[in-house]
């Protein structure tokens, strides 16, 4: 019985050791085709999907989906990033095929034709998927931005050319509070090549550091709520103690703020085309600010350029940026 047992462990040895030594000459050979036009076979294609899938769902188990992900305010956010990061490989309404899109193999899913389940796509989008074209954006996207890039995945099945390109002109652009440079207000930037570079590169820029990009995305959101005059998410941002300076006058509550001044500020800014210039940010533990220069164009009574000034404090509590402080001040230009 020993004996036989020994001889069965031996014969094991001996069948690994062969396989790997062909695997090893296979791939010394360099018989494989590694070129990208080049398909799998069937049952290497099926292996790796299944190996794929099987990963993040397991990664992307344990990942809580934020309650307001459907939310205009986070879906107009992320439009302006979709246009500037992901429709050359994923393309999107009313876009033809890419370069990049024909090219890549595994393919770019068109994600405008394809519903993602959410915890998994934020997965999928702030890690990347290895060996394939699909990067890891976590790298240069604060958390809340990704939320927002998910949002906007939800909605964009249901988007024609028109509803796509508006929503990205009313997003803000591409900004992700971090990696992207410096004036990238504006959606219709695109030729501007360095725009991409900026992306690519990765990592914070010195105006905004990785510390600061969740409170920054705080900031965008109240904005983008403000500006799409939802009142209950603008309520929701705001620490019932702010102080809000605006005008020369003050409002020492949210419930103040949202007694009085709100509707007003948000109808002045209803539709308005906010660009941002400038942006410096900071944050340590849990006390962040966040100074914003921006041109607004609005269009309420009488078309109206204003330079704004904006200086936002944030406090962190029970894991959520608030704001603090608001101070506004601006002139026409
Ligand atoms: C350079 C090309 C490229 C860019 C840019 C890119 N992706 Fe991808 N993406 C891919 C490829 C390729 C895959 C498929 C990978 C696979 O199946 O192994 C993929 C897969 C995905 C998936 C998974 C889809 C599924 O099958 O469930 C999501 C979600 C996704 N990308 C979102 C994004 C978002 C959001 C952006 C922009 C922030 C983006 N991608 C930018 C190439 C790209």
């Amino acid at each position: 019985m020993y004996v036989r047992l020994k001889q069965f462990v031996f014969a094991i040895v001996v069948v690994a050791v062969t396989a790997m030594a062909a695997l090893a000459a296979f791939a010394w050979s360099g018989v494989y085709d590694i070129g990208a036009d080049d398909p799998h076979s069937k049952p290497v294609l099926g292996l790796l999907a299944l190996v794929r899938d099987r990963s993040v769902g397991a990664q992307a188990a344990s990942i809580a989906v934020p309650a307001d992900l459907a939310s205009e305010a986070r879906i107009r956010q992320g439009a302006g990033n979709y246009d500037a990061m992901c429709s050359t490989c994923h393309l999107a309404p009313g876009l033809g095929d890419s370069e990049l899109n024909r090219g890549l193999y595994p393919a770019p899913p068109r994600l405008d034709k394809m519903k993602v389940e959410p915890a998994q796509a934020f997965w999928v989008v702030k890690h990347g998927i290895k060996a394939s074209g699909m990067p890891a954006w976590g790298k240069s996207m604060g958390d809340e931005y990704i939320w927002n890039m998910v949002a906007f995945l939800g909605a964009l099945p249901a988007f024609d050319a028109d509803k796509y390109r508006a929503l990205v002109a009313e997003s803000g652009g591409h900004s992700h509070g971090g990696a992207e440079p410096d004036d990238h207000g504006d959606a219709h930037d695109h030729d501007d090549a360095s725009q991409h570079e900026g992306a690519a590169a990765g990592g914070a820029s010195p105006d905004v550091p990785g510390a600061a990009t969740d409170a920054v995305a705080v900031v965008d959101a109240f904005g983008a709520a403000l500006v799409a005059g939802e009142l209950a998410k603008v309520k929701a941002f705001l620490d019932p103690a702010v102080v809000v300076l605006e005008t020369g006058g003050a409002e020492r509550s949210r419930d103040e703020y949202m007694d009085h001044h709100a509707e007003a500020d948000a109808k002045f800014l209803h539709g308005a085309h906010v660009r941002k210039t400038r942006r410096i940010a900071r944050a340590s533990g849990d006390a962040a600010w966040v100074a914003t220069e921006s041109v607004i164009h609005a269009h309420g009574s009488k078309p109206v350029t204003l330079l704004s000034t904006e200086t936002m404090v944030l406090a962190k509590k029970a894991g959520q940026w608030r704001i603090t402080h608001i101070h506004w001040s601006s002139r026409e230009q």
